[in-house]
């Protein structure tokens, strides 16, 4: 079912299109995406994502075997977290920048259309993956950014809302408090205990028809310089998806991941006839490899969190990060559950990193 951009404005676009998000102030209209000609079947439908997507994976889940689209399914996964202000990593209650600012960054791609869009740095809008779908479903674009993109959402029916919580506003304070004028950004204590996230959520379906999609939504890296824009609305870095192979996507620093243009080159790698699991694990060792020295240990380990999602077009599917740990989220047949993710090193091998806890 498509509406058109006057409908979709139109307060009469939340009955036409018929899926309602959560209700917020923010909350807004899923548009169901076209149907397009059925691909080969898949060997079964399944949602993956970060181990924050554990409710969003199930309702996404439930609406694919219902027969929505897997975009809209997945959109609709992530907006729980978008909408929780006990998540600091997206939306409402994320993070905020240096100045107390929270922005956020978001991106999805539809397989079966061959369709994009994206957002970053946008501010004041709950559900910046449901912006990045407006762009990718009414402009000929595929990234709006800034006071630009916060106009676009506005002006197609946002409502734009104080996305900085009183408990992320309290973290923020405390760690301003700890700034002096010796602060240079890259020299950080080693013994920063305010808290601290690259966190994000990247979700990834497909569907009984083989149909593929992605999306990853966050607010970015705490406490960044105003203006900097992560991987997660980096079509390609933060998220992608090919109908004919597969999608991949990401959470954690996403300056390492941009550097690589990990979730393509795991989709590429898909595309080679790797395993999910065999891609990622490539992917890990490609951005490792791609890090300069002060990104590493003296055993050339990363100081950084990077984790990575990835679905094949037969439903296999896997998540990868540098050390043992780190858990995904799954739906399919089985029910909603967390799986750890394959690693390079063990847990006993992990360094202290600079933003530890
Ligand atoms: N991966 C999220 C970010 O770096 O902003």
């Amino acid at each position: 079912m498509t509406i058109s951009r006057r409908e979709f404005i139109s307060a009469g676009a939340t009955a036409a299109a018929g899926i309602a998000v959560a209700s917020s102030a923010s909350a807004h209209t899923l548009v169901p995406s076209a149907p397009v000609v059925p691909a080969a079947p898949a060997a079964r439908p399944v949602v993956i994502a970060s181990a924050n997507g554990i409710r969003g994976v199930k309702t996404a889940y439930e609406m694919i075997v219902q027969g929505a689209d897997t975009l809209d399914a997945i959109i609709a996964g992530v907006n729980i977290q978008e909408l929780d202000p006990e998540d600091q990593s997206v939306g409402l209650g994320g993070l905020p920048n240096e100045n107390g600012v929270v922005q956020l960054d978001a991106s999805c791609m539809h397989g079966p259309t061959k369709r994009a869009g994206a957002v970053g740095c946008l501010e004041d809008i709950a559900t910046p993956s449901l912006v990045a779908k407006a762009v990718m479903d009414y402009t000929n674009h595929i990234m709006l950014v800034g006071a630009d993109a916060r106009k676009f959402a506005i002006d197609m029916g946002f409502k734009p809302q104080n996305l900085l919580t009183e408990k992320s506003r309290q973290d923020w304070l405390r760690w301003k408090a700890r700034q002096n004028a010796n602060d240079n950004w890259l020299d950080h204590d080693d013994d920063i205990r305010i808290k601290f996230t690259t966190g994000t959520i990247n979700m990834n379906a497909i569907n009984a028809q083989g149909d593929i999609s992605s999306v990853t939504t966050t607010s970015g890296i705490a406490w960044k310089v105003p203006g900097r824009v992560g991987d997660s609305p980096i079509v390609g870095a933060g998220q992608y998806t090919d109908n004919e192979v597969g999608a991949a996507g990401s959470t954690g620093r996403g300056e390492s991941n941009i550097m690589v243009c990990g979730a393509f080159l795991a989709v590429e790698f898909m595309r080679q006839g790797k395993s999910p699991e065999e891609a990622l694990m490539l992917v890990m060792k490609r951005v490792i490899e791609h890090s300069e020295k002060r990104l590493l240990d003296p055993n050339g380990r990363p100081l950084f969190g990077l984790t990575f999602y990835a679905i094949n077009k037969k439903g296999e599917y896997a998540g990868a990060c540098a050390y043992e740990g780190d858990m995904f989220a799954v739906c399919d047949a089985r029910g909603a559950r967390v799986e750890p993710c394959a690693y390079l090193y063990r847990k006993e091998e992990r360094p202290r990193m600079p933003n530890d806890a």
